[in-house]
């Protein structure tokens, strides 16, 4: 047998098959019948001590925008745009995230609006980057730093843009994030000449993101919190009629026995499938209520909230997708 690929190129040849007889009860012995769960785990760059092997000043790199005041980059150029760096050629441009702080005086829609502007400078950039044949050589290194409160919420957009334009542009784009130590930097290198999609550098090195298998153990281990869970205490989902809202009420039901669940989506009871929904996870033994809120809305989520005065959890998947190929998306 041989295989190929939808160009016709040859991916393998198969020179005989041998099926042996396999019973359930050897099945069911593999593993238990649960979905086994993944998530990202961040482990250290296979490639050994690299700051020994590598030499601390990147030639032909160029930081694109203004140069952070804290950045210890002292012999790569600053570029003020594209039409500057396309002379200079660089292999590598490093593009620093803005973190933005926040004060006091700021008021609740501050952190959304800086949210937007930076991931519209960022949009901007990498669908001018793409529309650049003078920089298809060349690597844009998309640089986040890491921080705690607003500034974290910010670079989790920024990864996540720069993700899904990897998606279509695998060869451009690097994801570097960095945790702003000085002593770190000198791992760039290394870190961008491992070819890998993200990278994390850190005081302790290089560390690149792996599917991890969760253990089983804790899977099934209760989080924390829960154990203090009272027969009134309730959680809200919003985004509640929603597929991910689903799943998530029914596996607070079936395996955390919590019942009281407040369901909130914009049409709530008028959504098409309310009457099934509900009666689904009350079979299941859910005390649930729908109800119709805007959570975008400050006064609506505030008249929800009074309204449970035993809310304990909230789970959030309200969203709204609107899919578009990078060049098509807008700020
Ligand atoms: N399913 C996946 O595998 C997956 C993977 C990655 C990311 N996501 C994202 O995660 C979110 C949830 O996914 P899903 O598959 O459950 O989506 P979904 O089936 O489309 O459900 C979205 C839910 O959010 C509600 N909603 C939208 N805007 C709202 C608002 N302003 N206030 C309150 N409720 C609102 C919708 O109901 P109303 O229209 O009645 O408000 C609906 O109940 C989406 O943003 C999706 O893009 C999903």
């Amino acid at each position: 047998m041989e295989l190929a690929d939808a160009a016709g190129s040859p991916v393998a040849s198969v020179r005989s098959l041998v099926a042996r007889p396999v019973s359930a009860e050897q099945i069911a012995k593999a593993g238990d019948g649960a979905v086994p769960l993944h998530r990202v785990e961040w482990v250290p760059l296979p490639d050994g001590d690299a700051a020994v092997r590598v030499p601390a000043g990147p030639e032909g790199w160029a930081v694109l925008g203004a140069r952070p005041a804290d950045w210890a980059w002292t012999g790569v150029s600053a570029y003020p745009d594209l039409a500057a760096l396309e002379e200079a050629a660089p292999s590598v441009t490093l593009l620093p995230c803005p973190v933005p702080e926040l004060t006091d005086g700021d008021d609740a829609d501050a952190l959304p609006a800086r949210l937007r502007e930076v991931l519209g400078e960022v949009l901007g950039t990498l669908q001018q980057w793409v529309a650049n044949e003078r920089l298809a050589s060349s690597r844009l290194v998309v640089v986040t730093r890491d921080t705690d409160g607003p500034g974290g919420l910010v670079n989790a957009a920024v990864e996540g843009l720069v993700r899904s334009a990897q998606a279509e542009h695998p060869e451009s784009f690097v994801l570097a994030r960095w945790d702003g130590d000085d002593s770190s930097v000198r791992f760039f290198p290394a870190a961008l000449a491992a070819a890998e999609p993200q990278v994390w550098v850190r005081a302790d090195g290089v560390h690149v993101a792996r599917l991890g298998r969760v253990a089983r153990e804790e899977q099934t281990a209760r989080p924390s919190g829960f154990e203090v869970w009272g027969p009134q205490d309730s959680a809200l989902i919003t985004g509640g009629t929603g597929g991910l809202a689903t799943l998530l009420a029914e596996h607070l039901i079936t395996h955390h026995h919590i019942t009281n669940i407040t369901l909130a989506s914009r049409q709530g009871p008028n959504h098409p499938g309310a009457t099934e929904l509900v009666n689904r996870l009350t079979e299941l033994g859910g005390n649930i209520t729908l109800t119709a809120c805007d959570v975008s809305d400050p006064t609506q989520i505030t008249e929800l909230l009074t309204g449970l005065p035993h809310l304990k959890a909230i789970i959030h998947t309200a969203g709204v997708l609107n899919d578009a190929t990078l060049t098509n998306q807008t700020p």
